[in-house]
Order: structure tokens, then C-alpha cells, then sequence
């Protein structure tokens, strides 16, 4: 986008002069409060609003050179409450733009099936009407109807707002996921700076008036706000939420505590630097820590054990959810665990505090995945 700007027939200025790079088979998030310009940004990149001035370049070619109607169609777009044509069956809504194209019934209707596959929803569904759906199950046909004819591009505008947290983050992960097999270059619109975080390659702050604020990958956002504005906007604990971009596998685990519910008696005394011992089951997976004193009598009351917070999986949790898990338990300390659930060692909150204060200087977060 070359210094884009919109103004609305009676005289709202609703993008100002915006200069955007948006890059190939990444998530873009444009942000910002509700009224800043971002639908109107959205739908001017497939042309169902037209710029005033400034111009919209997609693999270089002005899109005012394309047709519109091939514009459209090489752009799948997904709106909140999925838009999906109420008097259709989710299987015809899903092949709306396939048949458009001229596919045969029973090729789009394969596609159809693929993608029901692909974003979760059972097939079994394919006949009933959008109102049948809960809507999550609508939204999730929403983006199965914007993938069906494979589009390089996808316009999502807060496609995930109307449902609740748990289904939301259902969806966000579907996304990520979807993404990570199709790489489409995606433009999500949303005003929660937690989504913007958790999904943006690149995240757009805009401020009322369709004025850009920052434009940054998430952790140089909550690490660096351009200004107040941004950083009023990014919340109380970006400190907090920027530890999801620092990895978790630099810490250093002890093993000493560790003692499986059936030990003898005689191992049952503190290990290594915490009064704690952290009893887990035959399968070596977490159960609760324990104080020695109450463990000695050679036997582990499961009941009496204190909890053990969220464990976290070194190499793939970041700093955030270590910390969290250490923080929710009343030793202190948090514990990790392999992909089967096993413990592979406790850390404390200050080894941890120590890990954070290291990401500090170094002061380059390193993953992308937010946890
Ligand atoms: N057709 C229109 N005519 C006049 N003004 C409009 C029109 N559409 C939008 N606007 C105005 O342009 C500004 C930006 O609107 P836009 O819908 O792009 O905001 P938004 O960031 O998507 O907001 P929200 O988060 O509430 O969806 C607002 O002040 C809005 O009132
Ligand atoms: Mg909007």
C-alpha cells in the first residue's frame, strides 16, 4: 500500500496516507481502536471500497489493473459471524466460489469435503444450514468458503470475534495451523492486541484517523513502542506477555527432587536446592510436589500434595509459560515435562528470574510462537 488514504463522501477521513509492506505467506494483523480505519483499509486491498488517493500494489501490478471480480476471486474473504448465505447448506456455501469459477459439481464438492477436513468441521455437517451451526462451527466454514478456490490472498476482518475465548483460541490455533500448511499471505483485521500478538508476522498499529503508529513484528512491538499511544495500547504487563517470545530450553533443570510415588523411604529427603520433592507417577508424569516430612512415613498420600502448576515443554513453551507455571505453584518452583507429559526436571522462579534478566541484555527475542 503506496500512501493510501480514504475519505468517505461526507468528508470522514478514514485512512490517512498509509504506507504498508505487506509480505508474501505471512499473517499481517492490522490493529487499532474501533473507528482507526481498518475494515476500510481491508476492503480497499480487494476493491470493494476504492482509495481516494495512493495505490495498492499486489506482486507489483496496481490492482486497478485487474478486473475486479478476478481481484475478488483471488482473495478469500472472511467477515465476523462467518456472512455465510443463510439459504444455503454449508456445503453449497462452501463452493460458492468454485462453481463461480466453472469447477464441475463433484470436483467442488471434493474440495468441499478436504477443507471440512481441514478446519476441523465433521462432514457430517455438510448438509444442515448455517443456523444449524453453533458459531464456531460457522466461523470455521467461514474460513473453509474463503479457502475453496484457493486464493493466494485471505482478508479476514475480526473473523473471530463473536465467539467465546475457549472457541476463539480453538480457531486462532486452527489458523495458525492452516497457515503453516498453505502459506497464504493473510490480512487480519482485529482490535485485541492479544490475537494481533499471537498471530501477526507483522502487526500494524493504527490510531484514529487511519493513521499508522508502528508497524514491527510482534516482540519488537512489546519490547519497543514507537510512542505512548502504542503503548497504552499494548496494555499494563507487555513486560509479561513479551517473555512468550524468549525460548524456555536454556534453563537449567534439576532432576534431584524428582522422586517417583513409590520410592522407598530412604530417597525421600531433599535433593538438590529446594525442601520439595516432586512425586510423579509410574509413568514418570507430575502429580504434585511434596514436603519431605509429610513423605516419610513411606507412603504418598496423593491428597496432601501440593499443586504443581502448569508444567511447561523446554524447546517449545517459551519463558512465559515457565514462569507461569512456577508462579502458580505454592513452592515456587515449575516443572517440565517431555511431549508424553513426563517430567524432565524442576526450575525455580528465580532460575528463571535469571533466565529473563540474561534475555534482557541480550535483549533479542528469538521464537515466534507465543505460549
Ligand atoms: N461508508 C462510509 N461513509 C462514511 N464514513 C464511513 C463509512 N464507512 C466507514 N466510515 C467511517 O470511517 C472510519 C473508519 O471506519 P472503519 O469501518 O474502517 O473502522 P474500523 O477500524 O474497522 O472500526 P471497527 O473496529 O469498529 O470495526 C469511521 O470513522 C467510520 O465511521
Ligand atoms: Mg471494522
Amino acid at each position: 500500500m503506496d500512501s493510501v488514504s480514504k475519505r468517505y463522501p461526507d468528508g470522514t477521513v478514514a485512512v490517512d496516507r498509509l504506507s504498508l509492506d505487506i509480505p508474501d505467506r505471512a499473517i499481517t494483523v492490522l490493529v487499532g481502536p474501533s473507528g482507526c480505519g481498518k475494515t476500510t483499509t481491508l476492503r480497499m486491498i480487494n476493491r470493494m471500497v476504492e482509495p481516494s488517493e495512493g495505490s495498492i500494489l499486489l506482486d507489483g501490478a496496481d490492482i486497478r489493473q485487474q478486473p475486479v471480480n478476478s481481484l475478488r476471486r483471488s482473495m478469500g474473504y472472511v467477515i465476523q459471524n462467518a456472512g455465510l448465505f443463510q439459504h444455503r447448506t454449508i456445503i453449497d456455501n462452501i463452493i460458492t466460489v468454485p462453481r463461480l469459477l466453472g469447477w464441475s459439481k463433484a470436483k467442488a464438492r471434493e474440495r468441499a469435503a478436504e477443507l471440512m477436513e481441514r478446519v476441523g468441521l465433521d462432514a457430517s455437517l455438510a448438509k444442515r444450514y448455517p443456523y444449524q451451526l453453533s458459531g464456531g462451527q460457522q466461523q470455521r466454514v467461514g474460513v473453509a468458503r474463503a479457502l475453496a478456490a484457493d486464493p493466494p490472498v485471505l482478508l479476514m476482518d475480526e473473523p473471530f470475534s463473536a465467539v467465546d475465548p475457549v472457541v476463539r483460541k480453538g480457531l486462532q490455533d486452527e489458523l495458525l495451523r492452516i497457515q503453516d500448511e498453505l502459506g497464504k499471505t493473510i490480512v487480519f483485521v482485529t482490535h485485541d492486541i492479544d490475537e494481533a500478538v499471537k498471530l501477526g508476522t507483522m502487526v500494524a498499529v493504527l490510531r484514529t484517523g487511519g493513521h499508522l503508529a508502528q508497524f514491527a513484528p510482534p516482540a519488537e512491538l512489546l519490547t519497543a513502542p514507537a510512542d505512548p499511544f502504542v503503548e497504552d495500547f499494548l496494555g499494563a504487563d507487555r513486560g509479561i506477555r513479551r517473555l512468550s517470545f524468549f525460548p524456555s530450553d536454556g534453563l537449567e533443570l534439576e532432576t534431584g527432587p524428582i522422586v517417583p510415588v513409590d520410592a522407598d523411604a530412604t530417597r525421600l529427603t531433599p535433593h538438590g536446592s529446594t525442601p520439595y520433592l516432586l512425586v510423579t507417577d509410574a509413568d514418570g508424569r507430575p502429580l504434585g510436589w511434596g514436603e519431605p516430612g509429610a513423605l516419610t512415613a513411606g507412603a504418598v498420600d496423593a491428597g496432601r500434595l501440593l499443586s504443581h502448576g502448569r508444567p511447561f515443554r523446554p524447546g517449545k513453551d517459551s519463558l512465559r509459560t515457565a514462569l507461569d507455571g512456577a508462579v502458580l505453584s505454592p513452592t515456587g518452583w515449575a516443572v517440565a515435562v517431555d511431549g508424553e507429559g513426563r517430567a524432565v526436571g524442576v526450575v525455580s522462579q528465580a532460575a528463571i528470574g535469571e533466565a529473563i534478566r540474561t534475555a534482557h541484555t541480550e535483549d533479542r527475542p528469538e521464537v515466534t510462537a507465543a505460549g
